[in-house]
């Protein structure tokens, strides 16, 4: 980590924000004396129904007049998706005036990725591997959403995925623990913004926790992580996040080992509160309490309503379970009314940070004119920019010369989805909104361009493509926008196949018959097996769903007034059938060694081996291409990699430099990686993990010598005996600009 002035001032704001609140324990969320005394103020005041109100949250998109008498009687804490600013001002008249109380309204909603601008999806804005990028991303969401009265967010998700077959790899930062880690804590502070005002929005880290590990990538599947798995991949995210200051976490759908998340008291009592100290607000995901009974957990509502209140929930989302059962089941001694005062002392924490007490409405002329304002525009245009990956781009095909280009074929099913290009969980994009690749190419290409789509939509099917290929030949160079649609991305969208959908590949195929250069640009919500696509394409440029100004970005790139620098967040795979391949694999003890592969060989009859290492006759042991890869239209070159030293204690920090060299004649960026590989250990560790990268901007012909300092502590991993330590021994160490390539430096820990 490179401590500058600004880090350290960071780090002691941070610190600073720790304080100590009510009983001397450090408010995770930034809490203070005064705010607790406010909490056991109004606590002291509340009857037990009164409790349970504040624990109950609702789905109220539409009419107000439906939620009013709950309101008034104090049964509602919380509200999703409401986003109307008349409406949202006069949910909170009723509980403020009308209640006896007068407790505000959290109001939620799934500001996933932007609220009416929309930022590329999650994983695109991992891709950026730009955590400032992000945060700017995530405080504009959060200023264009408070401007509407929503000030909770059901954001960042820090699922790590390892299986695209999953539709919500979409939704998350991939593959990596550091790379999640980071983005967590940058959409934290940009949601909630790092001096707390009006147009802070509390975030929101879900799901908690493994919900990425469902078997076979098939949604809301149970998952099998050891509490090892759990400490050393899953958990740190999360962990990054609280200490971030993340006001809210959300449970997850699934049941871990037979444990479901909205019921687990290891992480949500054990590890959540006891270990990291958390003193924000637990809500469920949407009826995952209810959902207990249908996984056997629980014989009926009441029954999982008492588990998840012990597991430590404080807020029931969409089940009507706290406010249908606490009641009776306080009455009957079951539960304590002290665990509902937690559940609540929690829930008034979270109002009280936002200020909600002082200023619940929101200015309705004023919220107009923040959504789409300029700023946001071009934020998102940037961020589109920098999360696009170049995985090809033969003989500098890319980017286009205007002055030598004069006609420009443009078809494919997304050149001109103003929809989909947003991508999933982006209830307040507006496709009107959306500016698509084929508008943008016509303003960045005037006169140049035509269009001809082949397909109206990824699933159709299609045997001949003769008008798209007489359009190419009239063309000098064809750019095909295929992918998949948002819909074919998200929640309870997994795929069992990841090829190019219907007949887009038949298209890239004609394309390529017609002689003509070919740019494919793939619009996707994960990462797709595009092996067999790339021999009919000149160049590949993958954009996970780009958002609002998605097309403006593309055109740039495209144009060469940008210039790509995304890196893959997320291995990409040659076929389904490697699922799960990761770059931070474990090493085995018969790692691949080259074996020939059966397309190289000629089956002998009766041949009795054929290699006996981990890898497949078919498809071999690598990916397509590796975390971390992306290309640029300039080149980078690493020189002198060196550590300071080549053994360190414990409590030292590992000072590493190299010099990068910018070797084209582009300006460009390049994502520094540095990985480490921790050779023997009480328990078998990953091949290579990363532990720090940056993105570092050179002009063409520019060299610099970059220096980066890692804690020896960040080796640490939860080991044999249970407990979390660095171990003594010998590691590797590498500095490159993907996690496949650079040479190893060999360093000790004493
Ligand atoms: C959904 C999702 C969750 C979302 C919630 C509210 O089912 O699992 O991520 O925040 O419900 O929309």
């Amino acid at each position: 980590m490179r401590i500058t002035v600004k880090s350290t001032l960071l780090i002691l704001a941070s610190a600073l924000m720790l304080q100590s609140c009510g009983g001397g324990q450090v408010s995770t969320v930034g809490s203070d004396q005064e705010t607790e005394k406010r909490i056991e103020s109004i606590l002291s005041r509340m009857t037990l129904a009164e409790k349970i109100g504040q624990m109950n949250q609702v789905s109220a998109g539409g009419d107000v007049a439906s939620y009013a008498e709950a309101l008034r009687k104090g049964q509602i804490g919380s509200v999703l998706n409401e986003v109307d600013p008349e409406k949202v001002n006069e949910l909170q008249r009723i509980c403020v005036e009308e209640s006896r109380l007068g407790i505000p309204l959290l109001v939620a909603r799934d500001v996933i990725h932007g609220f009416h601008t929309v930022f590329p999806i999650p994983l695109g804005l991992a891709a950026t591997f730009d955590p400032a990028l992000v945060e700017q991303g995530a405080r504009v969401a959060a200023v264009e959403a408070s401007a509407q009265g929503v000030r909770w967010t059901f954001s960042p998700m820090l699922d790590i995925a390892r299986d695209p077959r999953w539709g919500r790899i979409a939704e998350g930062s991939g593959e990596d623990t550091y790379l999640d880690a980071r983005m967590a804590e940058a959409m934290v502070h940009g949601y909630q913004g790092r001096t707390p005002d009006s147009t802070s929005v509390a975030a929101c880290i879900k799901h908690f926790v493994g919900y990425g590990a469902a078997e076979g990538g098939r949604d809301y599947n149970s998952t099998f992580l050891t509490e090892r798995q759990l400490r050393n991949i899953y958990l740190p995210p999360f962990e990054a996040a609280v200490r971030a200051g993340a006001q809210t976490l959300m449970t997850s759908f699934n049941d871990n080992d037979g444990v479901p998340s909205t019921g687990n008291a290891f992480v949500l009592r054990d590890v959540l509160r006891d270990e990291w100290g958390f003193d924000g607000l637990v809500v469920t995901d949407w009826n995952s309490m209810g959902e207990m009974v249908s996984h056997g957990f629980g014989t009926d509502r009441k029954d999982v309503v008492a588990k998840a209140l012990a597991a430590g929930v404080d807020m029931d989302m969409m089940t009507f379970g706290f406010i249908s059962h606490l009641e009776d089941l306080v009455r009957s001694g079951a539960v304590s009314e002290k665990a509902i005062d937690n559940a609540v002392r929690n829930i008034l924490r979270v109002k009280l940070l936002l200020g909600l007490f002082e200023n619940p409405y929101v200015d309705v002329e004023a919220s107009r004119a923040v959504q789409y304002a300029p700023a946001h525009l071009e934020a998102a245009c940037r961020t589109a920019e920098a999360s696009a990956v170049l995985l090809k781009n033969d003989n500098g095909v890319l980017p286009l010369d205007s002055g030598e280009v004069r006609r420009i074929l443009v078809t494919g099913p997304l050149a001109d989805a103003p929809h989909d290009q947003l991508g999933t969980w982006s209830f307040d994009g507006e496709k009107d909104h959306t500016v698509t690749p084929l508008a943008a190419l016509r303003e960045r290409f005037p006169g140049k361009v035509d269009y001809v789509p082949g397909l109206r939509y990824s699933r159709e099917e299609r045997e001949r493509f003769d008008d798209v290929v007489a359009a190419a030949r009239r063309a000098d160079v064809v750019i095909a926008f295929v992918g998949e649609e948002a819909i074919l991305s998200g929640e309870a969208h997994c795929l069992s196949n990841l090829d190019l959908i219907g007949s887009q590949s038949a298209l890239l195929k004609a394309l390529r018959a017609s002689g003509k250069r070919v740019v494919a640009v793939v619009m996707a919500g994960r990462p797709l097996t595009i092996e067999r696509d790339l021999p009919n394409c000149d160049a590949l440029l993958y954009s996970f769903h780009p958002g609002t100004m998605g097309g403006p970005a593309l055109a740039r790139l495209i144009s060469g007034d940008a210039v790509p620098s995304g890196k893959t967040p997320v291995t990409f795979l040659r076929t389904v059938g490697q699922v799960p391949m990761y770059y931070n694999h474990n090493m085995t003890g018969r790692p691949y060694n080259n074996e020939r592969l059966l397309k190289d060989i000629e089956l002998e009859a009766g041949q009795t081996s054929l290699g006996n290492t981990s890898y497949y006759l078919d498809s071999g042991a690598a990916p397509l291409f590796p975390f971390g890869f992306g290309l640029s239209y300039t080149g980078f070159a690493y020189s002198g990699a060196r550590l300071d030293k080549d053994a360190y204690s414990p409590s030292d920090s590992l000072s590493i430099s190299v010099t990068l060299s910018n070797t084209g004649k582009y300006d460009g960026a390049e994502v520094v990686q540095v990985y480490v590989r921790d050779l023997v250990g009480s328990v078998t560790r990953p091949v290579k993990e990363l532990k720090y990268f940056e993105k570092v901007w050179l002009k063409a012909g520019e060299s610099r010598e970059l220096s980066f300092s890692i804690p020896v502590s960040e080796l640490a991993f939860w080991g044999l005996d249970g407990r979390k330590k660095v171990e003594a021994g010998d590691f590797l160490l590498w500095v490159a600009g993907d996690s496949a390539t650079g040479e190893p430096i060999p360093f000790k820990v004493l």
